[in-house]
This record gives C-alpha cells, structure tokens and sequence, in this order.
C-alpha cells in the first residue's frame, strides 16, 4: 500500500485517452488534405531520466498520429525536453528554444512545446511566458502523461496552454512509448528524489521519491528481453531506495535479483547509486547474477569530508572507499565509474587536493565531472561562491589526474577478448564500428552495419585513455 503516492487512476488514463483521439482526428485531417502525416520533432537535454520521458511523449505524439522526424525545420509539431541541473543546460534550452522562433515565422502553425525539469521552476516560466510568446505549450515533470490534453487545448482553442505544476506523487503507467533504439531501453524503477544534496536542483523539479509497482517492472523488462533487447537499465535518482515508499520488505536488490532470473542473452545495468545506502547485499546479488553488469556508477561528488559534509551527501571519504573496495573484492573485474564536482563553494586547495587524492586511492575507469554551479533556490547557492577561475583551473587539474587514471585502467585489458554490445558505425569515424562494454568503455573495431545491435567478441589490441581498439573474434 502506498501513503501519499497515486498511481495515475484509469479515469485519468481514459481522459486522456479521449484527447488523444480528438488529436488524432485533427492529424487524420491534416493528412486528408496534405497527403503526408504531420511530423513531431522532439529534442531531449539532461539524463536518462528525460531520455526516457522523452521516449513516451514520442510515444505519445506517435498514437496522436505525428511521424517522428530528426529535423526542427520539417516539424509541425516540436517538443523541447529541458533540463535544469546547471545553468549550461538551461542556456542551451532557451537557445535552442529561440532559435525554433524563425521555424515558427515561417510557418506558424507550428506548435512549440517545452517541458521537463526547467519548466519545473516558476521562475522559468513566468520568464518563458514573458520572453518567448511564441511558445504554445509548457509543462513539468509530473505532468507529462497530460500532453495530450494540453496539446488538443491548444489546437481546440488556439490558446497557449502553459502550466505550472508542483511535481506531483504521480506514478503513470501504461502510456504508450517510442523507443528510440531497438536493444537498449531504459526502465525507470522510481522517480524523484529525497536527498536535497546542497547543491542539487533535482529534489524541486522531480519532486519526492515513489516507486513503482514491482510486477510493473518485472512485466516490462520480461516484454523487452522477449522482444529482443540485449541491455536494460534500470532508472532512479538513487536506485538503493527503491521500494522505501512501498509498504514492503522487498528492495532494490531483491528486484535486481528477480530480474536476473529472466532468461536469455542479455545485460542488466542501473544507475544510480548513492553511497550512503549502496547495500552490501546488492554486491553480492551483482556479484552472484547472471546477467547484471559488473558496472557500479558510485558518485562520489568530492574526495574531502568536510565538502561532503556542507553537500549533505552523508559519508565520508572512508565509508565510500570502503564500499569501492567490496566492489572488487566481490568483482575484480568491475567497472567503477563516478561523478565529481569542483569549485562547491566551501572547497579549499586542500579539499581539492583530497579529491586528487581520492581518485587516485579509487581509481575509477572513467569520471563524469563537473564545474559546480548555482541553481536558484537550493542551500548552495547562497554560499560564499569560488571564482570561476579558480573553478576552472582545478577542473583541468581534476582531468589531468583522471586521464592518467583511465590510461592506466585501460592499458591492462590489451590482449584481454572482451563481449561488446554494438552500436554500429562511430559518430565521429564513418569508416569505424563502435560498441560498449558491459562497463561502459567505449570500443572501436573494423566490422560492419549488420553487427548492430549485436554482442560480439573483441580481441583488445590497445588501451587508450577514452576507448579501446580492438578486432572481432568468432
Ligand atoms: N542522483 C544522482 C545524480 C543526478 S545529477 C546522484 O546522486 O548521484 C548528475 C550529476 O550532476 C551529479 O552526480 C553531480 O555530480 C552533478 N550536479 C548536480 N548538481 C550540480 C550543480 N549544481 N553543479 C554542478 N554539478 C552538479
Ligand atoms: Fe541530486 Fe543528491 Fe538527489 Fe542525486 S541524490 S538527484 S545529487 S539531490
Ligand atoms: Fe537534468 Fe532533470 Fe535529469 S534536471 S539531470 S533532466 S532529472
């Protein structure tokens, strides 16, 4: 039994149900009389979690009758997914977001809509109501399943339809999805946060922790290794407290396990972890699984106590070491990888100095790391502020460090044949074929379009700092 969490109700869900089909009859008209269906456009900033969301408002738009396009300019429709977790990702929206303005001089039938975590803030929204006019529809978090009703209001009415919404204790099941590969997927096992580190927006605009049901997500990961996906993970802004809301006994590592039990050729990954509840029973069912990645993505944030302590993170250097050394105790074959923020507000040379440290004595494989910036209305942010210059010399330090780390992570597996996951040809080299590890280290090889999708056998010839280089082997 759930406390204040709703599970969306089947009323909610036949309501919207309804938009969706007077949606549908208003694209079924455009195609009448144009000949083609109209195209949705749907652009995702921020992490797995919006990657995600944005797959069910595809999904969405596709049941309304919109065909998905990869170009802004030959949208009828264009979803701008934001994120709000450092003030890059908010400048990046609004500018993507203004320059969508001359696609709708051009043609102003088209609709523009923006959601996701920055839309989440009331700031953001009196100041996207204010400054971009042109902007028909706005929504947060909580409120995605409700697309479809905002989107046959405007069409219905003409009228902007701009919402404002504290993120609810909603959980929505059974909307459709449009997922945008065909062997990894996502599967958000819960959503929101209760951590409030200090210097996080996440807590605001995604609202409290609830979890879904467990049969939901035992149906929907058993649905996609059924139909042929090869890497699942699982979503949440701290996995360990899946199920605390739910009145049970049953946790994330126990779900883990169930999941393992599905047979077939497959990996099974999740982020992400928080160190302060990373469960020693979770290392033993990754260690003794038969599908879980050995892939631990363990946040560390700073290597100083005293910065962990004023980013109310709740560990300390040795609680989170002594988790990273269970981990290859049990798997000394694991991936371990980490986020690190440099220049939080109280951090000295010295502090600085103990993350180097820190990374050193951890020796992750690869680090996600980020220069601090203040987020409006969070603990943080009205601290005594480092210069950006200080800020940015330690960031190219922090990298320094790392990479001499990853080299010597990656050097060891030469010679070593390792099964990849194939993402076929490189973005950046045509003439390569790239594919990931089950940690998440990237891989370049000769090969061909049909091993996308694909697990093979690569014979590593060289470690590098960002990828290995290796050869298919039968
Ligand atoms: N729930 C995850 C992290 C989600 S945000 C966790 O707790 O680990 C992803 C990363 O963004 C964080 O781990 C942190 O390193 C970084 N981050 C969050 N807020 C930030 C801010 N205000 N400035 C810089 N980096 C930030
Ligand atoms: Fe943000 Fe901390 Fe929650 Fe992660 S655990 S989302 S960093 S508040
Ligand atoms: Fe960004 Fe929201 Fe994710 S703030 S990092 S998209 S949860």
């Amino acid at each position: 039994m759930r406390s204040e969490t709703q599970i969306l109700s089947l009323c909610e869900i036949e309501k919207q149900n309804g938009y969706m089909a007077s949606v549908r009859e208003y694209t079924d008209c455009l195609f009448a009389e144009n000949g083609i269906r109209p195209r949705v456009f749907v652009l995702t900033l921020g992490c797995q979690q919006n990657v995600s969301d944005s797959e069910k408002l595809s999904g969405m738009a596709n049941e309304m009758g919109y065909d998905i396009t990869d170009t802004p300019e030959d949208a009828h429709l264009i979803v701008v997914n934001t994120c709000a977790i450092r003030e890059h990702a908010e400048k990046r929206a609004l500018s993507l977001v203004g320059q969508y303005k001359h696609i709708k001089q051009k043609r102003p039938e088209l609709i523009i809509a923006v959601c996701g975590c920055m839309v989440a803030q009331e700031h953001r929204v009196e100041q996207i109501k204010k400054s971009y006019p042109y902007v028909d529809l706005l929504f947060g978090t909580s409120s995605i399943h409700r697309f479809p009703e905002f989107l046959a209001s405007k069409i219905k009415t003409k009228k902007r339809a701009l919402h404002f919404h504290e993120p609810e204790r909603v959980v929505a099941e059974d909307m459709p999805v449009h997922r945008d590969s065909s062997y990894r997927a996502w599967v958000s096992v819960m959503y929101g946060c209760n951590n409030f580190c200090s210097y996080c927006i996440v807590p605001y605009v995604r609202g409290r922790e609830r979890s879904r049901e467990k049969q939901q997500i035992v149906n929907e990961v058993r649905e996609l290794v059924e139909s042929g996906y090869k890497s699942i993970t699982l979503l949440g802004q701290n996995v360990n407290s899946y199920g605390k809301d739910l009145d049970t006994e049953y946790d994330f590592a126990d779900l883990v396990q169930e999941l393992d039990s599905i047979e077939g050729d497959w990996w099974l990954d999740f982020m992400t972890s928080h160190p302060k509840d990373a469960s020693r029973k979770l290392i033993d069912v990754m260690a003794a699984a038969k599908h879980v990645t050995h892939h631990f993505h363990l946040p560390m944030q700073s290597g100083s106590d005293s910065v962990l302590r004023a980013m109310n993170r709740r560990y300390d250097f040795e609680k989170y070491i002594g988790i990273v050394d269970y981990i290859r105790e049990k798997m000394p074959d694991a991936t371990i990888t980490s986020d690190i923020i440099v220049g939080f507000p109280t951090e000295s040379e010295q502090d600085f100095e103990d993350t180097l440290n820190a990374l050193r004595r951890a020796r992750f494989d690869m680090i996600f790391s980020f220069i601090y910036s203040p987020r409006k209305g969070t603990p943080a942010a009205e601290m005594e502020q480092i210069s950006d210059k200080i800020k940015s010399e330690r960031f190219e330090r922090l990298l320094a460090t790392q990479n001499e780390i990853s080299l010597c992570q990656n050097k060891p597996l030469e010679g070593k044949t390792l099964k990849v996951l194939c993402d076929g040809r490189s973005k950046t080299d045509d003439g390569v074929i790239n594919g990931r590890t089950e940690g998440g280290k990237i891989v370049l090889f000769e090969g061909d379009d049909s091993m996308t999708g694909k697990f093979l056998n690569i014979k590593i010839e060289r470690g590098e700092t960002f990828a290995l280089y290796g050869k298919v082997v039968k």
